[in-house]
This record gives C-alpha cells, structure tokens and sequence, in this order.
C-alpha cells in the first residue's frame, strides 16, 4: 500500500536510446525550508520552482496548522509568516506522511514556543527515531512523549523560557542539525551545533538570507554554526533549484541504456549534495558538467549523462557517505552493470531512512540475480557488467520513493522486466517521474 491509497504496481522493461531534456522538480531539502523558514518570518515570503510532492505538501498544511497562511497563486507559493516564536496551536493532529524531514524540522521550529502539538505519519514515518531529534529539543527544556522506543505519534510541549544549547550531533545529519538550528531561532543567545562530518547546508544558507546571524567554522572538533536566537526573519522571494537527488534517476538510467544521451538542466552541484556525480565520474561515466555558473550562491551546472558501457566498481570514501545519503540506492543498481565490485562503506544511517535501504536494496537486487553483500554499516555491489544482469524479478518498495524509483531504473537495462509492488511513494518526491522518464524514451509504466 502507498501512503496515501492502494498500491500502484509498476513495470519497467529494456529501453536503449534515451534521449531529450529532463526538468527535474524542486530541491525537496529546500522546498520544506522555504515554508517552515518563510512561516517564521513577519510578513510574505513568495516561492517559485516548490516541489509540489506530498512531502512538501503536507509541511504546508502543517505551517498553516500552526498558523501561517500558505497558498499558491499562479506559479508562485506565498506564505504569510507569523514571526519567530508567533506559532499557534494546532487544532488539530499533524500528519506529516512520510516524511522525516517535514516532521524533524517542524518540531524543532516549535520546540520552543509554548504551545503542544501532536505529530503523526504514515507507516513506514512511524518506525523512525525521533530520540534523535527529542535529545537535543530537550536541552533547550521542551517536553516530548511518543511511543517506546521514541516513536511517533508523539507529543511535543514547547518550552516556555528556552534557553540556548550547545549540541554536537550524534549522527551525521542535515535533519538533526537544522531541528536546533530553528529551535534556536526562538531562544535567547547563542545556539551552537557542531557536526563532525559535513551535512547538506541548506538551512544555514537559508537563515543567513532570511536574515539571521549564523556563523560557520572548520574547527578541530568538526564544524561549528553557531546561529544568534531571536533574530526578526525578513521574508525572502525564493526561487527553489532543481534537486540533484532527483536528476540521480534520468541520470542513471542514461548511464546504463545503450545509445542514451540526456540532458538534466539547472542541478544544483552544492558539495553537500553532489557526491553521487563525482563517484559516477570514478567509476568511468561519461557524465559532463556543461554550461556551469553560479545562482543564488550555489554552484549549479546542465548535467549531461551518456551510455557508459564501460563502468568500473569503485570504493565510495566514506567522507562522501554524507553529501550522496539519498543516492546509494541508485548508485547500487549503476554499479550492478559496472565490472568489478562497489564497496560502500560508513553508512549505517542507510538503514533508518523511509525504509532500511541497504536492506531494501539488497534483497531486490539479489532477486534480480545480481550478488550483494552487507554489514551493519556498508555493503557491496558485485558488479556484472553491461548486458550481464537477468532481472525479472518483483521487488517491494516498503513505502519508500527512492528504493521504487531505483528499481524501475534497474529494469531499463536488464535482461528481463523488473517489477515494483507499489510506486505509489513516487509521489512524495518526485510526482512527474513517470512521464519525465516516457518523455526520455524509457518503457516504465503501471502494471494494469
Ligand atoms: C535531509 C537530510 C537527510 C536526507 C533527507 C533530507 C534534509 O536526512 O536523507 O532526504 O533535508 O535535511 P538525515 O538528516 O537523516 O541524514
């Protein structure tokens, strides 16, 4: 079953040729900021280019739950923000589907308001840590109380005199570091998260253009931002960049059909986000960096991915895991038609996204006739060469957008058509991924 109804089986069979433009949608990462950041500030903030996924959508219904007035005219999203510690009450539960992200950034942005609200998610949302979120919100003196095993549904009760907190994660992420970055925005003083390994920046880019005081440091400990509470927000015109994690898939899918050449314009090549291109490159894809210019702050480049029929397995540093977390699932089927093997070491964190990936990825992929073996914390791909992987297998997705996807760019290059039980959790992040693969020329479609 999908989040949001039944179950969407899909199909996708051998197609060589790919060819033409993909326009990619909006940096999902970004487009929950520039809600949650733009019902924080005084006054009206406009988006363009938001990722219209239901992940998204369900971050704006939880800002107007909480206060904030969001509605889209025209092409543009308009959110009236309520003010650094001006969130309401909700009235009402708040169902953040299926994702993480949506419902960590919004409890941290609460956290320290005085007011409770309860959080909700789909199945596949409803198995994942949140102590890792209620640890740091804690210090600053909110209150949550969620199922054993810190679980959602949870309830959080905001702190009423907040004080500031110094934070080193525990785990390397983005999601853990911006839930104290905006719980901080309410407390007085200075709040400082430090993160070893580098995590995708986008909230501190964002804060800083909403007009806050944040600061970033390379120091022995790791990286230091240190965020000024209190700050007025000023409301921002933000036009949202196209999500790389979302050009991986027309990417891949060029990588690997025969006689394929697709352009994906206007990527974002952020370094905390792009690693997946850089490994491609590694391992001998003809991926080129075309027209590459500067937009927003943010380097950004037209992608321009080929057939690559020579592709070599590779060791992925683990340094890397952090700026292509999203990515393994992809790249593990890429280095399914590689020679050699893919060693992907440090990323344990795999296994708590929307499904275990490692595990997901691994059992289709092994179904599928291609070897993988796998430890708590890496795993590896035993490649089998261009023209060399059966498929003809039907995998599951486990109510994860990114494991269906994966799979249905498998199918477009093994021997046999490989079927996904459900893409219904497409939809949460990338909802035209099945006609922008049509238009390319790739046979992926829904099993009548
Ligand atoms: C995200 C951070 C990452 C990533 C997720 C989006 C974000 O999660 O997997 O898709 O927007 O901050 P973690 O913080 O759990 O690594």
């Amino acid at each position: 079953m999908s989040s949001h109804g039944e179950a969407i089986p899909m199909i996708a069979r051998r197609s060589t040729g790919l060819s033409g433009e993909a326009h990619v949608p909006g940096d999902k990462s970004i487009s929950h900021r520039a809600l949650i950041l733009g019902a924080l500030a005084v006054g009206e903030t406009r988006v363009t280019g938001l990722l219209e996924g239901q992940d998204v959508l369900d971050t704006a219904k939880a800002m107007r739950a909480f206060g904030a007035e969001v509605e889209k005219r025209g092409d543009t999203w308009h959110v009236q923000g309520v003010g650094v510690g001006g969130f309401a009450e909700p009235d009402q539960v708040i169902d953040c589907g299926n994702s993480g992200t949506g419902v960590r950034l919004i409890m941290g942005a609460m956290a320290t308001t005085p007011i409770a609200a309860t959080f909700t998610g789909d199945a596949s949302l409803n198995k994942r840590p949140m102590a890792r979120i209620t640890d740091p919100l804690a210090l600053f003196g909110a209150q949550a109380y969620g199922r054993s095993g810190g679980r959602l549904p949870m309830t959080i009760l905001g702190a009423r005199d907040p004080l500031p907190v110094r934070y080193a994660t525990p785990v390397p992420s983005a999601q853990v570091k911006s839930a104290v970055l905006l719980a901080g925005l309410a407390a007085p003083g200075e709040t400082v998260v430090i993160e070893r390994e580098a995590t995708r920046d986008h909230s501190e880019r964002m804060l800083a253009g909403f007009g806050a005081t944040v600061t970033t440091e390379e120091t022995n400990e790791g990286r230091v931002i240190t965020l000024t509470g209190q700050p007025e927000l000023a409301p921002q015109d933000i036009v949202v960049p196209r999500d790389p994690s979302s050009a991986a898939f027309p990417v891949c899918a060029a990588l690997i059909c025969e006689g394929s050449d697709v352009l994906v314009p206007n990527i974002g090549l952020n370094p905390t986000r792009a690693g997946l291109f850089f490994t491609l490159r590694e391992m001998g894809a003809d991926l080129t960096f075309e027209n590459e210019r500067e937009e927003g702050g943010e380097p950004v480049a037209d992608l321009r991915a080929r057939f690559s029929p020579d592709l070599k397995g590779v060791e992925v540093p683990p340094h890397r895991a952090a700026s292509m977390i999203d990515e393994y699932p992809v790249l593990s089927v890429v280095a399914a038609f590689a020679e050699g093997k893919t060693y992907m070491p440090g990323v344990k964190e795999l296994r708590v996204k929307e499904s275990d990936r490692i595990d997901a990825m691994a059992v289709g992929l092994r179904a599928n006739g291609v070897a993988v073996e796998e430890g708590e914390d890496w795993w590896t791909v035993h490649g089998r060469g261009h023209g060399n992987v059966p498929g003809g297998a039907e995998v599951q997705s486990h109510l994860d957008h990114r494991i269906a996807m994966s799979f249905l760019i498998l199918g477009l290059a093994t021997k046999d058509p490989v079927r996904v039980d459900d893409g219904g959790p497409i939809a949460t992040s990338f909802p035209i991924f099945e006609g922008l693969m049509a238009g390319l020329g790739a046979e992926i479609g829904r099993v009548e």
